[in-house]
């Protein structure tokens, strides 16, 4: 047996998983603003309340929150269906304001680290896992939940998102494709983020959600993702059902920075991407790719399979104690969409 192997056996006991995440129903067929109401019966409403004023005290000071309040409550009109509709209702529903339902959900879109990988087996089959790391994991893992979108009573695509989040940053699109996002740092992301959002920019998960709704295929999916202009830079990490189509996309705002798609004919079965663009070298203090890609590479192209990757993006510290959910998932086979939430340490 080879050593790498032993090593990885002896990690994969760090970072267990704990319980798997609520599942709901979402109606596409409902107006926006009716969608979470049945959800938020299911939480405790003080709680709720307390959670989002934790999260947005640790992103914005007291005053500035106070002032930008009624600003982003204007945003609402320059927001597009059914993100403003949804975000209404989800207000609502979790009885926050408005304006801090807002807040949250542009504040996910760049404190997110996360660990993205997308794999081939030697038949040709695609396999994508995802690391979803928050600063405040206490908190969020209780409010984690998986969601099938249902249109005419199919699912049109599902997700892993958070109580009240309207975007997506792990989802599926059932018999095409996957899609998760991982966030690309940046300088000065709220002002940066709400001029672009004035230009009629879209947050990148939202962007996700609208792809899974909408593209047809892999190469459709990844064309939209490479293309569309966003408030923020990200990378996003597309998985379809034919061989050779897997891909990390490194955006800026305008556009694709860079493709990186799989290349199994030379023998690079996976890509890997965390939070640094893969072709400079990570921090050695936050290195979640050279763990993963040993991993990978002591299990081997021939035993890849769904659980043999979730072994692999659970192994520590690319899977860490602020590690909230890990999800794995096959566009060929959606029904082994499984998403688990990760253990308190
Ligand atoms: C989440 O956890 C907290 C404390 O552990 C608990 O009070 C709360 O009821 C939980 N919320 C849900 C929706 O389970
Ligand atoms: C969710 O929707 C699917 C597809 O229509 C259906 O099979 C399932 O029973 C629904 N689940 C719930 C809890 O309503
Ligand atoms: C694949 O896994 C099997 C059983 O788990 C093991 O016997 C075999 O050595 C592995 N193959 C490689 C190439 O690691």
């Amino acid at each position: 047996m080879c050593p790498v192997l032993l090593v990885l056996l002896g990690f994969s006991g760090i970072c267990t998983g704990d319980f798997s995440p609520p599942q709901f129903n979402i109606s596409l067929d409902l107006p926006p603003e009716e969608r979470w109401l049945s959800i938020a019966d299911h939480y405790d409403k003080d709680y709720l309340k307390k959670y989002a004023e934790a999260i947005i005290e640790k992103f914005i000071p007291k005053w500035v929150h106070k002032a930008i309040s009624p600003v982003v409550e204007s945003l609402e009109n320059y927001m597009p269906q059914p993100y403003a509709g949804e975000m209404r209702g989800a207000s609502k529903g979790f009885g926050c304001s408005l304006a801090d339902v807002i807040v949250l959900n542009l504040a996910y879109e760049i404190t997110a680290f996360c660990t993205s990988i997308v794999a081939q087996d030697i038949n040709g089959n695609l396999y994508h896992a995802r690391n979803m790391d928050y600063p405040f994991p206490a908190i969020l893992r209780n409010m984690t939940m998986d969601i099938l979108y249902v249109r005419n009573g199919q699912v049109a695509y599902r997700g892993t998102t958070f109580a009240g989040y309207v975007g997506i940053w792990t989802g599926q699109s059932p018999g095409k494709f996957t899609i998760s996002g991982d966030e690309r740092s940046q300088g000065f992301w709220w002002e940066n983020a709400v001029a672009a959002f004035l230009m009629k920019n879209t947050p990148a998960s939202w962007l996700m959600r609208n792809t899974l709704e909408e593209a047809e295929d892999f190469q459709e999916a990844v064309l939209r993702l490479s293309k569309v202009p966003l408030i923020s830079d990200v990378y996003y990490i597309v998985a379809g059902v034919n061989p050779g189509e897997g891909v990390v996309v490194t955006r800026n705002r305008r556009g694709a920075a860079d493709i990186w798609p799989l290349n199994p004919l030379n023998g690079e079965w996976y890509r890997v991407e965390t939070n640094y663009d893969h072709w400079t070298t990570p921090p050695p203090d936050d290195d979640r790719r050279t763990p993963a890609i040993k991993a990978l590479n002591a299990i081997g192209q021939k035993n890849i399979t769904l659980d043999t990757l979730y072994k692999v993006i659970s192994v520590h510290p690319t899977c860490n104690r602020i590690t909230i959910y890990t999800t794995v998932m096959t566009a060929a086979f959606p029904e082994k969409y499984r998403t688990v939430v990760r253990e308190e340490t």
